[in-house]
């Protein structure tokens, strides 16, 4: 059946009819042709498919699109411009913070919602009696475990991160 979701995505309201099958990862890449979040494996496993859904990280490869209505989400494109980057789509620049680039947006959008995380005083992951989250590198990893990348660009994933937090 087709079903009428109302959502807000990057700041901008949409108005979609759509299969109540569909995820919200195919809402955004074949109707809305915003193709930077990335379906790699399509089973919540690998987090390349990662949004921001009112504020928390999502793979919206497992999230049917009809669950969101009314919800605000951003995507990569939501971030940052070609001209005008995110800063953490600039860290990633400097550090080197990939190597294929597949899972990079999803990378990026799932480290600015984590800072986010830590910054709103989220338990650690890592020591969990400590009332606001240390700020480690194992603590980062801890926390950016969902997102895989097969070129194992991590040691320069965790440094741009880091240095966004710096
Ligand atoms: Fe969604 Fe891999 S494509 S977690």
């Amino acid at each position: 059946p087709l079903v009428r979701v109302m959502l807000t995505v990057n700041g901008k309201p949409e108005n979609l009819t759509l299969d109540a099958r569909t995820t919200l990862l195919d809402m955004a890449r074949e109707h809305l042709k915003l193709t930077g979040s990335k379906k790699g494996c399509d089973h919540g496993q690998c987090g390349a498919c990662t949004m921001i859904v009112e504020g928390r990280r999502v793979n919206s490869c497992l999230s049917l699109a009809v669950m969101h209505d009314g919800d605000t989400i951003t995507t990569i494109e939501g971030l940052g411009t070609p001209d005008k980057l995110h800063p953490m789509q600039a860290a990633f620049v400097r550090h080197d913070g990939y190597q294929c680039g597949y899972c990079t947006p999803g990378q990026i959008v799932s480290a600015v919602a984590m800072l986010e995380e830590v910054r709103s005083g989220a338990p650690s992951f890592v020591s969990p009696d400590l009332e606001h989250a240390e700020y480690s590198d194992t603590e980062v990893r801890e926390r950016m475990s969902g997102n895989l990348c097969r070129c194992a660009a991590y040691p320069n994933i965790v440094a741009a991160i880091g240095d966004v937090h710096a």
